[in-house]
């Protein structure tokens, strides 16, 4: 028998959803009027400044288009809308890496936007439609920024501070952006560390679109400025009025655009909407962290990705709750950092990835029962797949055995969650997402539609439209339509399929298995394999590279590459040195083109890789044999059957 863990229900006061019933309810109300049950939640949570016409507009699928006609403005949900009710609630708190705290009322916050929005529009030209790029770290102004953008109706694009220049200077050119705004830089574990340079380095070449550079001073170290280009924040907002009215939006135009990883070729930037996007990032904070008036709410995610868009900055305010920002990571100064931060704010909902969980639990297991958590209510997990010891220790010595644990199945292209527990309502399977949210049409099937039988692999898609999915990819919609419906169809329509394995038990719960495409899974970041070979190609001496994720204790699964050299190193005595300088080479490569969270854990120098007749590379036996697994495929229509033997050889000695 299974184990199945029912909410705590003294815990909850007033969830929205209070059980199973109301669940099922809530989703045939959907089925019933799909379209009508969005309106009447939209008409409930959206302040429009204009009613739209159109529910859903169908016309130019899979081009979907909600709510349209409407106008409203998401800074205007997010903060001024509150100021009514909750002027003096804490809207952000802040924690620095060294310890600095910073409170941030809704008042507070509507008048740095403002300021911000018009320091934007006065001296920075920003008009509606503008692209602005954002490289920052994990400081208020980060969330002003993205709030001011959205107030004048400026579309952001934030890149995460981990990215190199050459991936930031793709970003800047894809999306034609105008402004950059970053930060000196920030600290991290008791450091400083820089970024405004690496600003510098990706505006070297090809940025001619950008014409300034916005710099907010955070750890104060010297950095070069370029006359005409560089501006400081802090100097010029000060002059600012804090009185700036919001931008009327349409429904559909454009909130921000947010690069990520794809199978195949660079990033995409993925574009989410104004009205679709807010609506559903309020309602499943709403439905999943069940927000309450008075609770303090800690998502660890970094801004520079959807987790943080949605569920640090978007979801928290649209909600009027009080969301927390830290600065650092989890175990600075030591493994107790977060839990203490749990007992001093008194958080209510904790939500972290798999990978922090793993760490916290290797580094300190014992570290939650040295503070009080019994202000925790919820604990969220998003970005891979839960492993039962980590979700065990999470709901035990983190939770007490009191918390509801929601694992969050949902990806960049959805906005927010998709698929997730209802914390006060769904009896909880470890490690398994649980069911679709109430609106969310999310099926197993085949390539054609079949629903997959109990217990088989299928396809993870969405069968129906829901209004915060991806609009489309910015200046690509052919690679958008190819991306996300191109694989699979129900009644012969094409139906959005998130790339995603799963299957359903008996009971109806569906557990995501994981990728089925060469996207990878690092530390619950997503990594194109493509993205990683066309790096580690640019290594003079590589005459092939195949990348593949590989098992890892703390990351989920680590960067694994097959390297095919075209000159064998010329020491052959002392081969596994040469090795190790290439593999350094090719590191610092990597390190430049993306960033340090794209290194090779590990790579293997192998004599060849396994290619079909026609030159194909089958990377199915390459995962299988980092795996360890056995190898199923057929390997007699390869080139050179016997070069399986010899990778396995290399990879096991
Ligand atoms: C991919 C999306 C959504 C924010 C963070 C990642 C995987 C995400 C889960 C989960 C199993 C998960 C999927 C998905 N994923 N959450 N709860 N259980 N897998 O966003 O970078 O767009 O990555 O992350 O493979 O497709 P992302």
């Amino acid at each position: 028998m299974e184990n199945i863990f029912n909410p705590i229900k003294s815990r909850f006061k007033e969830p929205l959803i209070k059980n199973m019933c109301e669940y099922n309810e809530l989703m045939d109300k959907f089925k019933g009027d799909y379209e009508g049950t969005w309106a009447s939640f939209a008409d409930e949570k959206i302040d429009w400044f204009k009613k739209y016409d159109t529910i859903l507009d169908e016309s130019n699928a899979p081009f979907y288009k909600w709510f349209t006609g409407g106008q409203m403005n998401v800074a205007h949900q997010c903060v001024d809308r509150h100021l009514d009710t909750k002027k003096n609630k804490a809207a952000i708190i802040f924690e620095g890496d060294n310890g600095d705290q910073q409170i941030l009322t809704y008042r507070e916050l509507a008048y740095e936007v403002n300021k911000t929005a018009n320091m934007f529009k006065n001296k920075f030209d920003v008009k509606k439609g503008d692209r602005v790029v954002v490289y920052m770290p994990m400081i208020p102004e980060a969330a002003v920024v993205m709030l001011a953008c959205a107030k004048i109706g400026a579309i952001h694009s934030i890149v995460f501070g981990g990215f190199s220049a050459e991936a930031l200077r793709d970003r800047i050119i894809d999306a034609e952006a105008k402004l950059v705004v970053t930060a000196d830089g920030a600290f991290r574990k008791g450091k400083p560390y820089m970024l405004k340079p690496v600003v510098d380095k990706a505006l070297e070449e090809g940025c001619e679109c950008v014409s300034k550079v916005c710099i907010v001073e955070r750890n104060g170290e010297d950095i070069e400025w370029v006359a005409g280009r560089d501006y400081s924040y802090n100097e010029l907002v000060k002059t600012e009025s804090s009185v700036c009215a919001a931008e009327p939006m349409d429904s559909e135009d454009p909130l921000f655009l947010l690069y990520t990883s794809g199978s195949t070729g660079k990033p995409k930037g993925v574009q989410h909407s104004s009205a679709g996007y807010i609506l559903w990032a309020q309602m499943t904070m709403e439905w999943v962290f069940d927000i309450q008036d008075n609770d303090t709410y800690w998502c660890t995610a970094d801004i520079g990705w959807i987790t943080g868009h949605t569920y640090i900055v978007y979801g928290p305010l649209a909600a009027g709750a009080t969301t927390v920002m830290f600065e650092g990571v989890p175990t600075f100064p030591d493994a107790g950092r977060c839990w203490r931060m749990v007992e001093e704010y008194k958080i209510n909902q904790f939500y972290t990835a798999p990978t922090a969980i793993r760490l916290l639990h290797k580094t300190g297991a014992h570290e939650p029962s040295k503070y009080d958590l019994s202000s925790l209510r919820i604990l969220g997990t998003v970005g891979e797949p839960i492993d039962p010891p980590a979700w065990k220790w999470y709901y035990e010595e983190v939770g007490g055995s009191q918390c509801s644990i929601v694992d969050t199945y949902w990806q960049t292209e959805t906005g927010g969650h998709m698929i997730s527990p209802l914390p006060a309502a769904t009896p909880i399977k470890p490690a398994c997402a649980t069911f679709p949210l109430p609106g969310i049409m999310a099926e197993i099937i085949e390539e054609d539609g079949t629903p997959v039988e109990i217990g088989e692999k299928g396809f993870m898609c969405v069968t129906k439209p829901w209004p915060s999915m991806i609009r489309t990819i910015w200046n690509d919609g052919e690679r958008f339509k190819k991306s996300y419906f191109g694989d699979c169809k129900k009644d012969g329509q094409p139906v959005y399929f998130t790339g995603d394995g799963a299957m359903m038990s008996e009971d109806g719960y569906i557990t995501i298995t994981g990728r089925t495409d060469d996207v990878i899974n690092v530390s619950g970041h997503r990594m194109g394999t493509a993205e990683v070979e066309a790096a580690v190609k640019k290594h003079d001496n590589v005459a092939s590279v195949a990348v593949v994720g590989k098992p890892h204790e703390i990351k989920g699964e680590g960067i694994f590459a097959y390297v095919v050299l075209k000159s064998v190193p010329s020491n052959h005595n002392d081969q596994t040195a040469d090795e190790f300088e290439v593999m350094k080479e090719i590191n610092n490569i990597i390190k430049t083109e993306i960033g340090a969270i794209a290194l090779c854990d590990d790579i293997a120098f192998v004599p060849d890789l396994p290619k079909t007749r026609s030159g194909k590379i089958m990377r199915r036996i390459l995962r299988s044999i980092v795996k360890g697994e056995a190898i199923t495929q057929d390997t007699s229509t390869l080139e050179d059957p016997s070069i399986v033997g010899k990778i396995e050889e290399i990879v096991n000695r």
